[in-house]
């Protein structure tokens, strides 16, 4: 695995109502398209009424992503849930990684990244690996986490 400095910024958003595959299609097509360019990786989990983005990649590109997302008007209460620099990226290998969530689990996995419990840094990689092995094959999410 590559090392390089990469800031990783997680957030939790809400949709106006339920998104059609379509828009989310679009969501998808787009990012794929664009962060290869700005060296971007990541991963978007939607659960029926709201998103958790992960990206990670070079500062201020992502600074400047999260800005231009911020403002895009398909979601609406953006809230950063943990930002970081680290040392190598996560999700290497998905210009966009997408997961789609049961709303229960997505509900659980958003309780635990916003804090309850224990420490911060832990519930973060405890959640963002899941996450990631989710990918690899349908797991339980919200019960994978619940383990740890
Ligand atoms: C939940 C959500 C996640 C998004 N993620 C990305 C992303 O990872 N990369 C991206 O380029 N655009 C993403 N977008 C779209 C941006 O808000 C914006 O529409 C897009 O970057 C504009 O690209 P363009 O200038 O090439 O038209 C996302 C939008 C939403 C609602």
């Amino acid at each position: 695995m590559q090392t390089e400095r990469i800031l990783r910024l997680i957030y939790l958003s809400r949709v106006w109502g339920n998104m059609t595959n379509t828009q989310l299609d679009n969501i998808l097509a787009k990012s794929r398209r664009n962060n290869p360019k700005k060296k971007i990786t990541g991963l978007l989990c939607y659960g029926g009424t709201s998103f958790i983005q992960i990206l990670e990649g070079p500062e201020q590109e992502v600074i400047l992503l999260y800005a231009t997302i911020l403002n895009d008007e398909r979601h609406h209460g953006c809230k950063i849930l943990d930002i970081h620099i680290d040392m190598k990226r996560i999700f290497e290998n998905w210009a966009m990684a997408y997961v789609h969530s049961t709303k229960d689990d997505f509900d659980e996995l958003s309780n635990i990244l916003q804090g309850a419990g224990r420490k911060h840094e832990q519930i973060v990689s405890q959640v963002v690996s899941v996450l990631k092995s989710y990918l690899g094959k349908k797991i339980d999410l919200a019960s994978s986490i619940g383990k740890g």
